[in-house]
């Protein structure tokens, strides 16, 4: 078979993304469209809106990317989930009828997947322990037996979102997380604020509460910015090694859209050199919702035979990592 051309299509939260992966040349194209409420936050219609009305320029744009025209690609692959069912329902309307005008097979990828598969490609990294931080997920899984298996994650809000509220409700603005690290490194004193960590399971709502009480009893916003970043990743940190150490893994990898966090980054790095464990994140444009990570995954999925049809690609808001049989890994 000569080369192989996936597009993939995004949309289960902010972004409308297209990418284009080509089994010779890599990820040729990625782009994306963001929907940016001003206050922060998600509104589910208005992001699919915003999805809808953007979608056709981002196409159009991949295509001119990759430089082939919807002819030349052999696979359309798409996010039917986890999301945010409006969003999710554009980008699958979409998928659908490039499959079914151009007569191209249609690919299912899970976004959580997609978020473990770009950060293996993009850094090289084989089989890792894999911490994926994001506005919508926060979890600690690995693959163990032909699926990506879950070792700890929260049971409430996501690190993503915890630190992005209180960047709002603070008037620190959006994203919160590169504001609120900025005032980190203004912070000298560690506040007393909930650590919570249930087995391997970690809660995020809790100390997000209490951070803003602080903020309203006056407390420094430096030394609470210090203290909930401290807290918040101390507890990621410390799942993480005790699954690292329960896996026997070697290598460690930070992916999702709060895995551009050089303060995590750092603490993930320090704890991986204890245990002699290679330590890397996902490349920062693919760290964010992307087009090219669908592609990528759905590449992977195609040539282990993975399609679906058309009539059966039902969005999946709820679909959970560990449900995916992951053919295309042998070890
Ligand atoms: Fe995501």
């Amino acid at each position: 078979m000569g080369e192989i051309l996936v597009i993939g299509i995004e949309s289960t939260a902010h972004t409308a993304g297209v990418g284009v992966f080509s089994s010779e040349r890599g990820i040729i194209a990625n782009e994306k469209s963001e929907y940016k409420p001003a206050g922060g936050g998600i509104h589910p219609r208005e992001a699919a809106e915003h999805h809808s009305k953007t979608f056709p320029s981002v196409l159009k744009s991949a295509l001119k990317k990759a430089e082939c025209r919807m002819q030349d690609i052999t696979a359309v692959a798409v996010a039917l989930g986890p999301g945010m069912g409006p969003c999710l329902r554009i980008g699958a309307s979409l998928a659908r009828a490039l499959a079914l005008k151009y007569r191209k097979p249609l690919v299912p990828v899970n976004h959580a997947i997609a978020h473990i598969e770009i950060a293996r490609y993009s850094t090289g990294m084989e089989d890792p322990l894999i911490i994926y931080v994001a506005g919508g997920n926060t979890l600690i899984t690995t693959y163990v037996e032909g699926r990506y298996r879950i070792f700890g994650e929260t049971l409430d809000i996501s690190l993503g979102n915890c630190l992005d509220v209180f960047a709002r409700e603070t008037g620190l603005g959006f994203p919160g997380v590169p504001e609120i690290e900025k005032l980190y490194h203004k912070g000298a004193q560690l506040l007393d604020l909930p650590y919570i960590v249930k087995g391997q399971d970690v809660s995020y709502s809790g100390l997000l509460t209490r951070a803003l009480e602080l903020y309203k009893e006056g407390y420094s916003i430096e030394d609470i910015c210090y203290s909930l970043i401290e807290i918040a990743y101390s507890m990621l940190v410390e799942v993480a090694e005790r699954a690292l150490v329960h896996t026997k893994k070697k290598e460690i990898v930070l992916t999702g859209g709060v895995a551009r966090s050089k303060i995590l980054q750092e603490k993930l790095s320090l704890m991986a050199k204890v245990h002699d464990a290679k330590f890397s994140s996902v490349k920062p444009e693919y760290a964010g919702d992307n087009g090219a990570m669908i592609a990528y995954t759905g590449y992977l999925a195609f040539t282990s035979g993975i399609v679906i049809p058309i009539d059966k690609s039902f969005i999946k808001p709820l679909w959970r990592l560990e449900q995916v049989e992951v053919l295309w890994r042998k070890s």
